[in-house]
């Protein structure tokens, strides 16, 4: 009897499949890396198809692992790394390029031109968002200008877009055989081309990139019950499973964050951090560096928006000191080190890696370590890492502040470095308020799942949401308030440092 809901999540740097019960607790996952393809500096890229095989690789483990089969899935959401770009041939199914990844720089003109030419009014206002190489317009806009025949493969209706949820369901429910080429509203909100008001692509908007109406996806509500179609008999699942629910991970993890009233918000600590502040069906136009986004849709209820700050580096910095400079072997022993000091020793380190996201948005900044003297050690640095984590939340907390006229009196976290305890304390120390985490802390997942589970009545309200989520650790803030405001305005200046670096 089905009793389970599954739902992929396919990330930035993993893809993984998880199965939660009626109780919002996890049952099984499977989870597969794949290649972080580098080609050029600012240049990050995925293989599209090592994406597919790893994800279907995870529903087929999971499932044997648990002993489930495809009948005890009610249905399946979908959530994914964000803006990550997807162009491929529908009758064939094969890419036309590699996926072009959020963090991904190459698009530095595009985004400059447009703002140069007076049009970042037009995106801002129609799209919530500012003209910046982060989103999927100008990344489709790069690909249709520099890979052959793209152009009038596009023109033709052969050549399709879609970000990695499109991609993989898409892929799922047929592919070449008449998959759905599909998404959802939170997805579409982060291309620069739907219209935040209509939830619609938006023709003015399409022009700026010259991109072609027939390449992009039908855009469905996040929770649906036949908007994304099912698995097939005979897939990596073995079974058909209605696909009912799609949300990027980002809002995915609001919702499992059960933050279903405006004013709720939570930060996610992945290879980036995302705060969102749910605004509730108004959308707020954010006058301080924040994205305006879409929250979810959940059918045919009224859409829900919310305020987002986006920050590029947070958990791939604590990468960057394994990967490139060797000082640790692991994530976990980044907290080790750091804790070697009781301060950071007057280092300031601004991972400035693909400019800077919120609140500044500058793509011309580049990473800074500052404040150096002869007595710093390898544990300043990591140390100095955790707190760029942190005061990074800090700008976009002081940013949220100022646009919602609201104080955030707790932070809800979630994501792999808040499995770091020296980091959550900082947060709380940096932010002067508690930070808390929930006992289920895969909440991206959880999201996907609650949204495809709410479409098919596995559960029925979003309060009864609410009863699944428990706190499982607080981190109370210790410094003082002098202790807090020197640090910021010494963080403020490290950052003054990061600007004007690239021409
Ligand atoms: O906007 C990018 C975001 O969706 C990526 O999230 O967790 O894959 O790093 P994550």
């Amino acid at each position: 009897m089905a009793e389970f809901v599954g739902a992929i999540d396919q990330g930035t740097t993993s893809s993984r499949f998880m199965i939660f019960d009626h109780s919002g607790n996890e049952v099984g996952r499977h989870q597969l890396e794949h290649e972080q393809i580098l080609p050029r500096a600012g240049w990050v890229e995925h293989n599209p198809v090592e994406i597919i095989e790893r994800t279907n690789a995870c529903l087929q483990s999971a499932l044997n692992a648990t002993g489930l089969s495809a009948s005890d899935l009610v249905a399946l959401g979908v959530t994914n790394q964000r803006e990550t770009t997807v162009v491929w041939n529908r009758r064939t199914g094969r890419p036309y390029y590699n996926a072009i990844v959020w963090q991904d720089t190459r698009t530095d003109r595009i985004a400059t031109a447009l703002e140069r030419e007076g049009k970042g009014e037009i995106i801002h206002r129609k799209a919530g968002l500012p003209p910046a190489t982060y989103f999927s317009g100008g990344k489709i806009q790069w690909i249709l200008e520099n890979v052959d025949g793209v152009r009038e493969a596009a023109e033709n209706g052969d050549a399709i877009f879609g970000n990695t949820d499109t991609w993989v369901i898409w892929n799922l429910t047929g592919g070449v055989q008449g998959g759905r080429h599909v998404t959802d509203v939170t997805n579409a909100s982060r291309t620069m081309l739907m219209n935040l008001e209509t939830l619609d692509w938006d023709d003015e908007l399409l022009g700026l990139f010259g991109i072609p109406r027939r390449m992009l996806p039908e855009i469905q509500p996040s929770s649906s019950v036949d908007g994304f179609g099912s698995t097939l008999a005979h897939g990596a699942l073995g079974g058909e499973v209605r696909i009912t629910g799609d949300l990027g991970d980002q809002q995915a993890a609001t919702v499992g964050q059960v933050c279903f009233a405006p004013g709720e918000a939570k930060n996610t600590y992945g290879t980036g951090n995302f705060m969102l502040l749910n605004t509730g069906t108004e959308l707020v136009r954010s006058e301080s560096g924040l994205l305006s986004t879409v929250c979810y849709k959940f059918g045919d209820e009224p859409v829900v928006y919310a305020l987002e700050g986006s920050i590029a580096v947070t958990g791939s910095a604590v990468q960057w000191l394994r990967d490139q400079l060797g000082i640790i072997s692991g994530a976990a022993q980044s907290e080790q080190l750091a804790r070697q000091v009781a301060d950071n020793g007057g280092v300031y380190f601004v991972p400035a890696f693909s400019g800077l996201f919120a609140p500044y948005w500058r793509s011309d900044a580049r990473g800074a370590i500052v404040g150096l003297s002869r007595y710093n050690t390898n544990a300043h640095l990591a140390r100095a890492t955790l707190e760029a984590i942190c005061y990074q939340s800090r700008d976009v907390t002081e940013a949220m502040s100022k646009d919602s006229g609201v104080a955030l009196d707790v932070l809800k976290v979630d994501g792999g470095v808040t499995l770091n305890e020296l980091c959550m304390q900082i947060q709380a120390d940096v932010l002067g308020v508690p930070v808390s985490r929930p006992v289920v802390a895969e909440t991206t997942a959880l999201g996907a799942a609650y949204a495809a589970g709410l479409a098919v009545g596995f559960w029925t309200s979003t309060d009864e949401l609410r009863e699944n989520w428990n706190e499982a650790r607080r981190w109370e803030p210790t410094w003082d308030e002098a202790q807090r405001d020197e640090g910021y305005a010494k963080w403020k200046k490290a950052v003054e440092r990061t600007l004007d670096w690239v021409d």
